[in-house]
């Protein structure tokens, strides 16, 4: 049985009052895929609800906490020690098509530095948390990260560019370099998730570019305390600022941040002589029309 700090019963109250609504919402959501509009303004005033009610039973127990949000602005705290940073529903693309993979995620910020996580898939009823120090507990079992040392045997979550963000090209590099190499590659859609199923020994490692601080605060707890590791994709110590992550197991995660790096070397190289060519040709085609 998990032994919890005070704080840490704050956090799963509230995303539990906050997940009741999302799940009534989720119902409605299949209701609306029918019209042509489809669920879209719904599904941003579920999201906005969810934050509603995180905010409201996390600031009734500590009102000197601060707030960095998804949906509205930050909150500044009172103590100038403690954030909470919450993300109302994480996999809204999920929520929006009626796949029931979405989480709520909330991490708590001490002095800088992530002291506690929840993530919770409502519709699966699974409850992720960690606190520094206390290990990561799935409801009420303890969870580690996986044993395989394999690739082989390993499957890698990840997120995939969408909407023309991110880099397309790089991920199609990294795909390449990876697919043959691993047992499987799941895009699930939920960050939170993907970095919960590490923690929990589902997934061996998990990748993702162009996230935020509220995606991926409470999964890196997580998997830190399920005795992994969590850095930037370049290696990099910052992955809450720095904009990418790369979670695995300790025997897997020097590996996979190779691969991935030669990938994204190989992307340059590709990126760079395609515009040496471009250029190639423009100069070519203006001394042809002189
Ligand atoms: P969200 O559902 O809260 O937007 C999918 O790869 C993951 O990326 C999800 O966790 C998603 O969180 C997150 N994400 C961050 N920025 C995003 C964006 N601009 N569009 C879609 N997903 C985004
Ligand atoms: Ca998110």
């Amino acid at each position: 049985m998990a032994i919890s700090s005070p704080t840490m019963n704050v956090m799963v109250r509230a995303v539990e009052r906050a997940a009741k609504g999302l799940v009534r919402d989720f119902g409605e959501v299949e209701n609306l895929q029918v019209s042509r509009k489809g669920p879209a303004d719904f599904v941003s005033q579920a999201d906005t609800k969810s934050e509603k009610t995180l905010v409201a039973e996390l600031r009734k127990a500590r009102p000197e906490y601060g707030f960095v949000l998804e949906e509205s602005n930050e909150i500044p705290s009172q103590d100038g020690r403690h954030r909470f940073l919450v993300d109302p529903l994480d996999g809204t693309t999920n929520f929006l098509h009626g796949i029931p993979h979405f989480s709520i995620s909330v991490g708590l910020e001490r002095d800088g530095e992530i002291v506690a996580g929840v993530v919770y898939n409502p519709i699966t009823m699974e409850l992720y948390r960690a606190e520094k120090g206390q290990g990561a507990y799935l409801n009420d079992r303890r969870i580690r990260v996986s044993g395989r040392r394999e690739l082989t045997a390993s499957v890698i979550g990840t997120g995939i560019p969408h909407h023309g963000l991110g880099d397309p090209e790089r991920f199609s590099q990294e795909l390449s370099h990876l697919m043959p190499r691993v047992a499987g590659v799941r895009r699930m859609g939920s960050a939170a998730l993907d970095l919960a199923y590490v923690a929990a020994g589902r997934f061996e490692g998990y990748w993702e570019f162009g996230l935020n601080p509220w995606d991926i605060a409470a999964g890196i707890i997580l998997v830190t305390e399920a005795g992994g590791y969590v850095t930037e994709v370049g290696g990099g110590r910052s992955p809450l600022r720095g904009g990418s992550v790369l979670a695995a197991n300790a025997g897997l995660h020097i590996h996979l941040g190779k691969i991935l790096r030669s990938a994204g070397e190989a992307a340059a190289k590709q990126r760079e002589s395609r515009e040496r060519l471009d250029k190639a040709s423009a100069g070519h085609l203006e001394g042809g029309s002189a």
